[in-house]
């Protein structure tokens, strides 16, 4: 992985994110503290509106802390300027989402060269490394199809693949499974899985289904109305 910065993948220390709508404070997240290993497949539960997304959203470095601090692969978030925190979008994170998000005009193949050319790789390299992308998620037969001629779990792979273009240390899934039947969505379970065991990405995995959690993470932070409420962690 492209950082070495000790055991701890992701730490947030009394991370709080208020929006204010009018008159009314919204503590969408409240004095969340927790760590997650390098290596590790931590599972983000909570009923809707817990704050699951806006958690992730600031993991990811989409959002701004309203107070505390969030540490991943060694950088502070908090600490970092837009530019510093476009970079660490761009080569420390991965995400994925419910919807895939993939550009519908655009084949796999170039969906997925996307963060690379953002990343300014240069490009004699860039078709090599798209193919081994596709091919380490299955697709390296659909490299030229359109998101609209792949099932949703064919997609959200696609969108895996894109997420690790540049090598992240953490992935962060926000609800992967969420638009997919139970076939395609074990299919992309699977999928993280062996990513994580096989190439040791941390994964956290935002859902609101206890039992994937069970079935595949190690530790699953539970919310409740914007606060953790409660940290299970599964023998080994
Ligand atoms: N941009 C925003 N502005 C105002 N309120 C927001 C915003 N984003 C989320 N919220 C509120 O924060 C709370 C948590 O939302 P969210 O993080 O999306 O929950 P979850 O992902 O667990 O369903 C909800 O009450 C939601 O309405
Ligand atoms: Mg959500």
């Amino acid at each position: 992985m492209s950082e070495q910065t000790g055991a701890v993948a992701i730490e947030a220390r009394a991370a709080s994110r208020f929006y204010t709508m009018g008159e009314a404070t919204v503590r969408a997240v409240e004095d969340v503290s927790f760590h997650i290993n390098r290596g590790e497949f931590a599972a983000l539960l909570g009923p809707s509106g817990s704050g699951k997304s806006t958690l992730l959203n600031l993991l990811a470095g989409l959002d701004r802390l309203t107070a505390g601090s969030i540490v991943v692969a060694g950088r502070d978030l908090s600490t970092m300027d837009s530019e510093a925190l476009a970079r660490y979008r761009r080569l420390t994170v991965g995400m994925i989402f419910q919807s895939f998000n993939l550009v519908p005009t655009m084949t796999l193949a170039d969906n997925i060269e996307l963060p690379l050319r953002f990343a300014e790789t240069a490009r004699a390299g860039r078709r090599d490394r798209v193919m081994e992308l596709l091919t380490n998620v299955g697709l390296s037969h659909r490299a030229g199809h359109k998101p609209t001629e792949l099932s949703g779990g064919e997609q959200q792979r696609a969108a895996i693949a894109r997420a690790l273009a540049n090598n992240p240390s953490v992935l962060l899934a926000d609800e992967p499974t969420g638009n997919l039947d139970s076939r395609n969505g074990q299919e992309v379970m699977t999928l993280l899985r062996d990513l994580n065991q096989k190439m040791g990405v941390t994964v956290l995995m935002v859902t609101h289904d206890p039992s994937l959690a069970e079935r595949y993470a190690r530790k699953s932070l539970h919310m409740a109305d914007g606060r953790l409420v409660s940290t299970v962690e599964a023998a080994q």
